[in-house]
């Protein structure tokens, strides 16, 4: 949800205060929020953000330096040379993780690069780098905290075997070996009631993901409620797919969080209707709410 919504809301800041340890800005810190216009720079809503965080405790994930998407226009649709292009994301990289230093320990540095066929996703910065921007980002966002755990985070990655997911094991692998700071993949986690993961499915993909020396987290994780049944049925599977997904993080010793894309169904980036989180719009605790936090604790 937005900050705003967030800052006035106090009985979902207290929700968020006695459930939670880590907290990932939605929108926040993504390039069309905080630079809009070539070097016009608006962290306001971010910093505030950041120091409520800060002053509460919380860790923060910094979510995302380098997309595709949620892009200023000018940098979308910039008539670019690969060297300006390649400096305006190293300044971007730069600026975003220097002020943060000491605050936010972990980024997404790049978001979504692999499509589902397991080639590179189409964005601006292929079109005019080529495939080497996902090299450059790690390098530059190492250079601007070399500190800063730094990951690389995908929604196709999970299920064994499918082209996403060795598209991403393929090319974090291909920068492991030659020697680029990367330190964990990101699992969205995006799911419904009937397209999900299995917990072993979930295992498996963590255990690659460990095997070439990296951490690996849940990032993004929602399960809307897309299957038929009584509405407590649908609770019930929906708290299922949580509880395989929190327990596979839980078996694995290099998988470092697990965090759910909101807190309440009632500011799902999915719609209200959709319900994916586990809390409800009331910000009541639904089924899953126990079954993850008993999960991660055991
Ligand atoms: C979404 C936000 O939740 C929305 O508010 C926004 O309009 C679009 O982006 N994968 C990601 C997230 O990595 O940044 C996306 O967040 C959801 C999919």
């Amino acid at each position: 949800m937005p900050w705003r919504t967030f800052s006035e809301d106090a009985r979902l800041q207290r929700l968020f205060r006695d459930n939670f340890d880590q907290l990932t800005p939605e929108n926040e810190l993504k390039w069309a929020n905080t630079e809009p216009l070539p070097g016009v720079f608006t962290f306001d809503e971010a910093d505030q953000l950041v120091s409520y965080a800060t002053a509460h405790g919380k860790r923060i994930r910094g979510h995302t330096l380098v997309w595709g998407n949620q892009l200023p226009k000018w940098v979308r649709d910039g008539h670019w040379s690969r060297d300006s292009l390649l400096l305006f994301m190293r300044e971007h990289i730069d600026r975003e993780m220097s002020r943060y230093r000491g605050r936010i320990n972990e980024w997404d540095v790049v978001n979504e690069a692999i499509a589902g066929n397991g080639g590179y996703e189409q964005n601006v910065f292929l079109r005019v780098i080529g495939p080497k921007y996902v090299e450059y980002a790690f390098r530059y966002a190492h250079a601007a905290d070399p500190d800063a755990k730094l990951y690389y985070n995908d929604m196709g990655i999970g299920l064994p075997g499918h082209p996403a997911t060795l598209g991403v094991l393929r090319m974090v692998a291909d920068l492991k070996r030659k020697g680029v700071p990367i330190h964990g993949i990101g699992i969205q986690a995006h799911m419904s009631t009937r397209y999900h993961l299995s917990q072993s499915q979930v295992a498996d993909t963590m255990r690659r993901v460990a095997e070439l020396g990296l951490d690996v987290a849940i990032t993004e994780m929602d399960v809307r409620i897309n299957s038929p049944g009584t509405p407590a049925q649908r609770l019930e599977d929906q708290r299922r797919v949580y509880e395989g997904v929190a327990r596979a993080c839980r078996a694995q010793p290099r998988c470092t969080s697990f965090t759910t894309w909101g807190i309440s169904d009632k500011h799902s980036w999915l719609g209200q209707s959709a319900v994916p989180l586990a809390f409800d719009s009331a910000y009541r605790a639904k089924p899953a709410w126990p079954t993850i936090v008993r999960a991660l604790r055991e």
